[in-house]
């Protein structure tokens, strides 16, 4: 038996815009995790999972056009165990649809486990690169900074090269091959159509504390991307000019971030909100909460993800974590994670 796990995340400041090539900052969230567990089956038996918080039980057979069992063949081939006979559980204590990166979760513990379970190594960029194949799957154009930021499990800079056109990508050759050294015709055809992004450790040199509310809404990642593609197209000059006020936001919280200047950066979170306001990802119950926060003491406060419902997350310190947690629970929150992000002055490599 062979147990993996994977966090979940946030996105600090840049979601949304960063699926138009400006970049983001996201943040894991290790206390919330995904696991998937490999067992070895009865020889003929085929691949069969069970994820008991969805309700669901399902063998490749019955469900070949599922995202995860689409990952889980592609995945056995590339390591060269097809037909392999194993009984694959899931489990997760991220809520779906919530904005903190429950799919990219799931789907890197189950990479981490096959992985593992039939002993292959696999480092995480070529993790990552395979669940945002799944991503795909999910949502059509994701940027990619969910799974990179789940698979490294360390704040990260995200940059996606600025699409020409924002088709949905069509899979070609590339030199992810020669960069990863895994030879995997998923990780080849990742990034082929959107460019390699940039990926980055972050300074970080005070430690953070945010907390992170749910609204209990879920919304699915898709929808309001969708929506957001819609609206750019209809007023482009207008959306190109919100993403461009994103990004310059991104490049000031990771400043503020490398000076450990935490009042800086509150009031950073607070204008991404009214940004991500105007794209048209908000909702009532993410700006009561955001509202919430930031009169009960938090320095900054917005939605967090993909919005219309999901978390929200307020930069707090230690004279206002309680304040502003029992003000956000009295407001409605269906639930409260507390995450410190540690100092990290000098970073390795990503
Ligand atoms: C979702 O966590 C972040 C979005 O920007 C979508 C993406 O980047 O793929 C909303």
């Amino acid at each position: 038996m062979t147990t993996s796990s994977a966090p979940g995340k946030i996105i600090l400041c840049g979601e949304h815009a960063v699926v138009y090539g400006r970049p983001a900052v996201a943040l894991p969230l290790s206390g919330v995790r995904a696991y998937a567990e490999v067992d070895d089956a009865p020889p003929g038996s085929g691949v069969c999972f069970c994820a008991p918080d969805l309700g669901r039980s399902w063998t490749l057979g019955e469900a070949p056009d599922d995202p995860i069992s689409q990952l889980v063949e592609r995945l056995l081939a590339d390591i060269h165990v097809p037909g392999a006979d194993i009984r694959i559980t899931l489990s997760s204590d991220i809520p779906i649809a919530s904005g903190m990166g429950s799919g990219a979760a799931i789907a890197t513990a189950l990479v981490r486990a096959l992985a593992t379970h039939f002993e292959r190594a696999l480092p995480p960029e070529a993790v990552s690169a395979i669940v945002y194949e799944s991503e795909r799957g999910y949502h059509g154009t994701p940027s990619g900074i969910d799974n990179t930021v789940v698979a490294f499990e360390r704040p990260v800079w995200f940059v996606r090269p600025r699409p020409t056109d924002y088709l949905p990508p069509t899979a070609s050759g590339s030199d992810e091959q020669a960069h990863t050294g895994y030879q995997s015709s998923v990780v080849s055809s990742q990034w082929s159509a959107v460019g390699r992004p940039t990926i980055e450790p972050i300074a970080i040199a005070a430690p953070l504390a945010l907390l992170v509310g749910d609204t209990g809404l879920r919304s699915q990642t898709k929808l309001p991307v969708a929506e957001v593609r819609r609206r750019r197209e209809a007023d482009v000059a207008r959306y190109e000019a919100l993403f461009d006020s994103v990004g310059a936001l991104a490049h000031q919280a990771r400043d503020a971030l490398a000076a450990g200047d935490r009042a800086a950066l509150g009031p950073l979170l607070d204008r991404n909100h009214t940004l991500l306001q105007e794209i048209g990802v908000s909702s009532p119950e993410l700006d009561r909460l955001v509202g919430v926060a930031r009169g009960a003491g938090a320095l900054g406060a917005k939605l967090s993800g993909a919005g219309w419902g999901g978390v929200m997350i307020a930069l707090v310190e230690e004279g206002t974590q309680e304040l502003v947690r029992r003000a956000l629970l009295a407001a409605g929150a269906a639930r409260i994670l507390e995450t410190t992000v540690a100092a990290d002055q000098v970073p390795d490599a990503v």
